[in-house]
């Protein structure tokens, strides 16, 4: 993999690392200014109810560029769903939400995807390097690249995420970790802002979820974009996370790992941060909700 050194969120030192990375991007394309402070994503009183059932409600979210805010919650709290509503798969049932000030729509060229799926979902046969060239279908690097170009996009992206190696290998034979390194690779392919990931860390041992953690935070150190990460356990993420959105119970909460996880009653935050109607005289910890403050110098 190439070396990418991490930049910090703003600055001249961050700025002159910028200047130099845009200077070496390469084929991969421009790199995203990390000094852009307004939110990548944005919603407000977002509400989304499927089957009948609602989800999660009054959801206000600011993600800015170049955070990682991990998304946690019990199985059918709405985590994959609220990926999609992002992808514009799913309509809010109230409230608004907007990707670099657009309404959501889908197919955004600038919203990368890491799908929660298995090994068999992506096909036996298929090679590494047509996985990653997937990425590029239906855009603008589409069906009128020239091949040349095709070809240096898609193994300069696999050199960046260390998988040029087994480039040619079947995918269905390569390890879950290998095929990690592929998914993200075609989820950089046209230079996202947003990078989602749903549960990429699932079926990995501790080492390989250690290196796929690496990837994804080098690479948005480097480009510049935001992830949303959807995972059931924090703890590899712990040294890279810059917030934590909790969903269940219709509610979600949000703040530092340590506000939103290590509470004695984590349910009680819950119920509060989704209050329609804030109690007369508000809980200690519930001053915020939905708002909690980052690490220092991360914003929101
Ligand atoms: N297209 C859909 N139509 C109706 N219900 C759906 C749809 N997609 C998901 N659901 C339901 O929404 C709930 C949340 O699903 P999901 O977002 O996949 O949960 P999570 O990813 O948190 O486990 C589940 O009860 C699921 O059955
Ligand atoms: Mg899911």
């Amino acid at each position: 993999m190439s070396p990418v050194t991490p930049t910090g969120y703003g600055g001249p030192e961050s700025e002159r690392a910028g200047a130099a990375r845009e200077a070496r991007s390469g084929a991969s394309g421009r790199l995203w200014p990390i000094l852009d402070h307004d939110p990548v994503l944005r919603m407000r009183g977002a509400t989304l109810a499927l089957g009948g059932r609602v989800l999660w409600r009054d959801l206000d979210l600011d993600v800015r560029p170049g955070e990682l805010i991990a998304v946690l919650g019990s199985n059918g709290s709405g985590k994959t769903s609220l990926l999609r509503t992002i992808l514009g798969e799913f309509r809010l049932a109230s409230g608004d939400a907007t990707f670099l000030g657009q309404p959501l729509r889908r197919g955004h060229r600038h919203i990368g995807y890491v799908p929660q799926q298995g090994l068999s979902d992506v096909g036996v046969s298929l090679r590494g390097r047509d996985l990653v060239g997937l990425g590029l279908v239906g855009h603008r690097w589409g069906p009128g690249l020239p091949s040349r170009r095709r070809r240096k996009i898609i193994a300069d992206l696999l050199r960046e995420v260390g998988a040029s190696e087994y480039a040619d290998a079947p995918v269905g034979l390569l390890s879950g970790g290998e095929q990690q390194r592929l998914r993200v690779a075609q989820a950089l392919a046209n230079n996202p802002r947003l990078l989602l990931c749903d549960e990429p860390l699932a079926s990995l041992d501790l080492r390989r979820q250690s290196e796929v953690v690496n990837l994804i935070d080098q690479e948005r150190k480097a480009r510049g974009f935001a992830v949303l990460l959807v995972t059931h356990d924090i703890n590899p993420l712990l040294e890279v996370v810059d917030r934590v959105l909790y969903l269940g119970n219709e509610r979600f909460r949000m703040g530092t790992p340590g506000s939103v996880l290590r509470q004695r009653r984590p349910e009680r935050a819950l119920r509060c941060a989704g209050r329609s109607r804030p109690r007369r005289r508000p809980h200690p910890r519930c001053r915020s909700p939905g708002t909690a403050s980052p690490r220092p110098g991360h914003g929101q």
